[in-house]
């Protein structure tokens, strides 16, 4: 059963709180190694590293400048399904612009977001909310958010997008039309990665017509006892592709080879997430990777993830004839995205019964 939490994050962190509500205190086990210092963890320089790929040579003229830049693409969702993506193509300038109407936004009072508040119960998942009080597991993540569909454009709701600052439709939708741009450019190096048509993971995802652009505005404010909880659990994204900006605060860990490892900030990179359709797709061959968010006494972190989806019920999702053999047998069922969405919330549902016994 689920049942609305009573405030919001924002108003519980500014209300002066020494110690966090026990809604939000997490299991032992669930916080392995969450408590150093996030600032400190993301200066270490020793053990492996979330990988940084340039893209300035994806679309070289010369061959190999183009092969090497796809390779190195292509090994990282092989071996991470994370990366640090620089040199992207999308202008400072622009994200510089989507991270201040998002940040201008989230600076309002909450009264003025509560205006437009989503309502998770009757299925209006767009709009300004936290997380539900999930009475299985009973914890809550440190963080407000605000979501939204922000591609194809003809599939978006205008009405439900912040009104203030002004400039906001226009920043984030042509944030919007560029990422669209990148990630048809993706797809196209992880499907010849695959030995398949350059086209071929775009169609399988639903194309410009299907695949669907959703922005969440992660807010995580300042925590008191960051020690005891998580702002995102541990999960793996269910897109086919995400893309996150971010404020510079650290956060982000990925689990890689049993140890959560810390994303560094880099300075106009976009972090992106192979998710579960591509894994499916590709039949384990891309790595959509465990991740959580951490959160700090010091300092408010804002993140911008961008989830990249198939249509809900128009696809199944299985793995491609072409990653399946003898010898690499199809590791995943055939589902909708809309049954993948119910399956993994099964599975954490069972995960969290069991582990109350
Ligand atoms: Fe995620």
């Amino acid at each position: 059963m689920i049942t609305p939490m009573a405030g919001r994050v924002e108003s519980l962190a500014s209300s002066g709180i020494q110690a966090i509500p026990k809604e939000y205190v997490w299991h032992k086990e669930e916080l392995t190694d969450v408590a150093g210092d996030i600032f400190e963890e993301e200066k270490k320089e020793d053990g492996p590293q979330v990988p940084t790929i340039d893209l300035k040579g994806i679309d070289a003229e010369d061959e190999k400048e183009r092969e090497r830049c796809r390779e190195e693409l292509k090994k990282a969702a092989m071996e991470w399904g994370v990366m640090h993506l620089v040199n992207h193509g999308i202008s400072d300038e622009l994200m510089s612009r989507v991270k201040k109407v998002g940040e201008v936004f989230f600076d309002l009072p909450v009264e003025e977001k509560e205006k437009y508040a989503n309502d998770q119960a009757s299925g209006n998942i767009q709009g300004y909310g936290s997380k539900l009080v999930n009475t299985a597991s009973g914890r809550l993540e440190w963080e407000d958010y605000y979501f939204h569909l922000i591609f194809p454009e003809d599939k978006r709701d205008l009405s439900i997008w912040p009104k203030t600052p002004n400039d906001y439709i226009e920043a984030t939708s042509e944030y919007a039309r560029q990422l669209r741009g990148l990630v048809t450019k993706i797809l196209t190096v992880l499907s010849l990665g695959l030995g398949l048509e350059e086209g071929r993971l775009e169609k399988e995802a639903g194309g410009l017509e299907e695949l669907l652009l959703q922005m969440k505005i992660n807010y995580y404010p300042k925590c008191p006892q960051p020690e005891l909880t998580l702002g995102v659990e541990p999960h793996t994204d269910i897109s086919a592709l995400t893309f996150i900006l971010h404020n510079m605060v650290p956060g982000l860990q990925v689990f890689y080879q049993n140890k959560w490892v810390t994303a560094k900030c880099v300075p106009n990179s976009i972090i992106m997430h192979i998710g579960d359709t591509l894994e499916i797709l590709s039949n384990g061959k891309y790595k959509s990777i465990l991740h959580r968010g951490v959160v700090n006494k010091e300092k408010v972190r804002i993140s911008w993830a961008v989830f990249c989806e198939p249509p809900k019920d128009k696809i199944i999702l299985k793995p491609l004839p072409e990653t399946v053999s003898d010898t690499e047998p199809a590791l995943f069922p055939p589902r909708t995205f809309d049954q993948l969405i119910q399956h993994k919330l099964f599975k954490k549902t069972q995960e969290n019964f069991l582990s109350k016994k």
